[in-house]
């Protein structure tokens, strides 16, 4: 596969302050990737300098092969093939929904409506070519918004939080529509996010960044199964992270004696998610009582303390419902990763 954007160690700061700390990462042709972080870590950033609305302090940027930024070079926005989609979509109110569409090509009128007519009929709205901005739905306006950005066929698209604005039904139609047109252009994409749940459901990678920091790129599964620290883990999923003494390939805590994916020594942390923890009425296991529960319909929440206090977060099937105040036993059985 060939790249189509690689990133080098770029840095940025604005008067003084670090924004961008020495991140690499690179995409393939036709990858979706997405940069998950905290308000404030420099996601929004790290897309402007990518589209070329920043230059960075050091470092450099090449997409397709072609150095766009770096010490000695510097290639604007208007002539990097990158197209951006705002949170806020960013549709020109006064033009209609076409000709917001043909607005950034170039060459001939008819050639420029044919190729505005195939993006209109990619984002599934052929009939709505006349209509201005105002007369659409948020969600509509989402897609014209992407249909511009794909029209000049751009070598990648900036997704910058397009779907914050939508509520959460039409939130998750949307994201899943936008993938699958951004999947049948063939497209590679970078889109932000702080929800978690959206970068893990949509992404072929994820990037989780903290206060400027690269801390972990991998798939979503490897972000969720083997995190790199405790700040990754707390982040993607919930994580019950409990302290133990690691002997080798086995570790103890409050919960008992466990196996560790890899040997460790000494004081550690080590990652139980909710849906690790087995309950059961029987005499296995260390006693626990029921602090609270949440029903989800195909699962329930259970907040558990252990008898030395320790505080755990369960989720379970619905199979067997229980109850707050109720005596159980619990255990963990998978091997668990430990961190120092
Ligand atoms: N032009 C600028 N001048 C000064 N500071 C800036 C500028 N742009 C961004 N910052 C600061 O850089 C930091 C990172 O901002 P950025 O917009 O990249 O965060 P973000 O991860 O996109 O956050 P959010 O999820 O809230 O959109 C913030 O502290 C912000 O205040
Ligand atoms: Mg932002």
């Amino acid at each position: 596969m060939a790249i189509a954007l690689q990133v080098d160690s770029i840095t940025k700061s604005f008067d003084d302050t670090s924004v961008v700390k020495n991140i690499s990462f690179a995409i393939e042709t036709g990858e979706f990737l997405t940069l998950l972080g905290p308000s404030g870590c420099g996601k929004t950033t790290t897309l402007r300098l990518i589209a070329g609305f920043e230059q960075p302090d050091s470092g450099s940027i090449c997409i397709n092969g072609q150095i766009v930024a770096n010490q000695n070079d510097f290639i604007p926005a208007e002539k990097r093939k990158v197209g951006m989609v705002f949170q806020d979509y960013a549709l020109f109110p006064h033009l209609s929904v076409i000709d917001n569409i043909a607005f950034g090509l170039n060459g001939q009128r008819k050639e420029k409506q044919k190729r505005a007519d195939a993006m209109l009929e990619l984002v599934g709205l052929s009939d709505f070519g006349d209509r201005m901005p105002y007369e659409l739905s948020g969600g509509q306006q989402q897609r014209v918004a992407l249909a511009r950005a794909l029209a000049p066929q751009p070598d990648i698209v900036l997704l910058d939080e397009p779907f914050s604005n939508l509520d959460a039904a039409l939130r998750t139609e949307v994201r899943g529509e936008v993938r699958s047109i951004l999947r049948e252009a063939g497209t590679s994409t970078i889109f932000v996010t702080h929800d978690q749940e959206e970068a893990l459901s949509l992404s072929d990678k994820v990037a989780v960044i903290f206060e400027g920091k690269l801390h972990q790129i991998g798939t979503p599964s490897e972000l969720y199964t083997r995190p790199v620290n405790q700040s990754v883990a707390s982040f993607i999923g919930e994580a019950n992270i409990l302290p133990a003494t690691a002997y080798g390939s086995q570790a103890e805590s409050a919960l008992g004696t466990h196996r560790l994916l890899s040997p460790k020594e000494g004081a550690v942390e080590i990652l139980i998610r909710p849906d690790m923890l087995h309950l059961q009425p029987t005499d296995e296991g260390k006693p626990a009582v029921i602090l609270w529960r949440e029903y989800y319909g195909h699962h329930q929440r259970i907040g558990l303390q252990l008898e030395d206090g320790t505080q755990l977060i369960a989720r379970v099937d619905t199979q067997i419902m229980y109850n707050v105040g109720q005596n159980i036993r619990v255990s963990v059985y998978a091997p668990l990763l430990a961190f120092d």
